[in-house]
């Protein structure tokens, strides 16, 4: 079983036509596909026609009913073809999760314990680095990068590498990363440069098939049927078709690997019975300190100590309530970047928040 993520941090680069239109050219090559409407835009859900009333079990119970799993969840788009849906109601599980442990493992745990029978598995990703997509990345074994025509989208691809390189490094995740030319008119000379750019930067990982423009994309999203059933004989299906075999094509073994130092640090601070832990990923700084609400933003901060592995961290007791801090780092400061809670600030940054009960 394969399981790919589709993700970028760039809106409207093409993950979810992405996602539905592969998902139906593989499930027309006999494969058995599941497809995980991970965005609570439901924009996946749309696309094959289903509405908030045709479901009461979503993406959002995979995460959050703990007996709910992949089998009592999805709709049947055609036999052997499954689609978990999801709303508006996705986007509470990041602050319903946010003090949890392991939070963002949720999904793969969820996987592990559902009946999979499936060959291909697609998660359709929001246009974010957020909790949902991290759960997204860590049950998968490859990512999928659209890329659509523009520099924005090469800035993006950059973030994206960055961001499997970190899941890497921390002792991780290895994801196979595959990057797609989505939305690709190839005339301009403009396209033509991006896609230089792109097979130089990306030779190993760029996809052979170019997904070309066509609105023939948006008739078939507007009408709830992939391209590959609303206009088979359409350059969008005959780009699909490709994809699909190119993918099937390829033997890539997946592995989800153990992930526990990594989740670790993902989890931001540790509240417990005794206080709360900070810990800190900086392995090539010479001094850690932490300053926020409960030292008065004092400058000076307090010191974190250093772990054997490179990783910081001090214990602080503090009462109940809501507190907003940052590391210094060698002097700068940084909000925390395991911490996926954070509030703005006056100064137009972030501070990351923890709260103690
Ligand atoms: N190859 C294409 N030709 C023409 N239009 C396209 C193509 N690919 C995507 N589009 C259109 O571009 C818009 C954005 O595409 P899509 O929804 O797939 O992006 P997305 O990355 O999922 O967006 P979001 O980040 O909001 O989730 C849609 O209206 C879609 O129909
Ligand atoms: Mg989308």
């Amino acid at each position: 079983m394969r399981v790919v993520a589709l993700a970028n941090q760039k809106g409207g680069c093409g993950k979810t036509t992405s996602a539905t239109n592969l998902a139906a050219a593989l499930a027309q090559l006999d494969k058995k596909v599941l497809l995980i409407d991970n965005d609570p835009q439901g924009h996946s859900t749309l696309a094959f026609g289903f509405r908030e009333r045709d479901f009461t079990l979503s993406t959002y119970d995979l995460y959050l009913t703990s007996d709910i799993l992949v089998e009592d969840a999805f709709l049947e788009v055609s036999p052997g073809f499954h689609l978990v849906p999801a709303g508006i109601e996705l986007s509470a599980v990041e602050m319903t999760l946010a003090r949890e442990p392991k939070k963002e493992l949720r999904l793969r745990d969820n996987l592990r314990r559902s009946a999979m029978p499936y060959d291909y598995v697609l998660i359709d990703c929001p246009p974010s680095v957020s909790l949902l997509t991290f759960n997204a990345l860590l049950a998968s074994g490859e990512v999928l990068i659209p890329v659509d025509p523009s520099y924005y989208s090469l800035q993006a691809v950059r973030k994206m590498r960055e961001t499997l390189a970190v899941l890497r490094e921390k002792k991780g995740h290895d994801l196979v990363p595959h990057v797609l030319m989505s939305d690709f008119d190839t005339r301009p000379l403009f396209v033509r440069k991006v896609m230089d750019e792109l097979d130089e930067l990306y030779e190993k990982e760029l996809l052979d098939t170019i997904i070309h423009h066509t609105v023939r994309f948006k008739e078939a999203a507007g009408s709830g049927v992939p391209i590959v059933n609303y206009d088979p004989e359409s350059r969008g299906a005959h780009d699909f078709r490709c994809l699909a075999r190119e993918l099937a094509e390829q033997e890539v073994s997946v592995k989800v690997e153990a992930l526990d130092h990594w989740s670790a640090l993902l989890h931001g601070p540790q509240v417990t019975q005794a206080g709360v832990c900070f810990e800190a990923d900086f392995p090539r700084a010479k001094t850690v300190r932490i300053t926020g609400s409960f030292c008065d933003w004092s400058a000076k901060g307090l010191p974190l100590s250093r772990r054997e592995d490179g990783t910081w961290e001090c214990h602080m007791a503090l009462e109940s309530g809501q507190y907003e801090y940052r590391f210094i780092v060698d002097g700068a400061w940084l909000p925390d970047p395991h911490n996926t809670e954070t509030v703005a600030n006056e100064f137009g940054g972030a501070n990351s928040c923890v709260i103690v009960a």
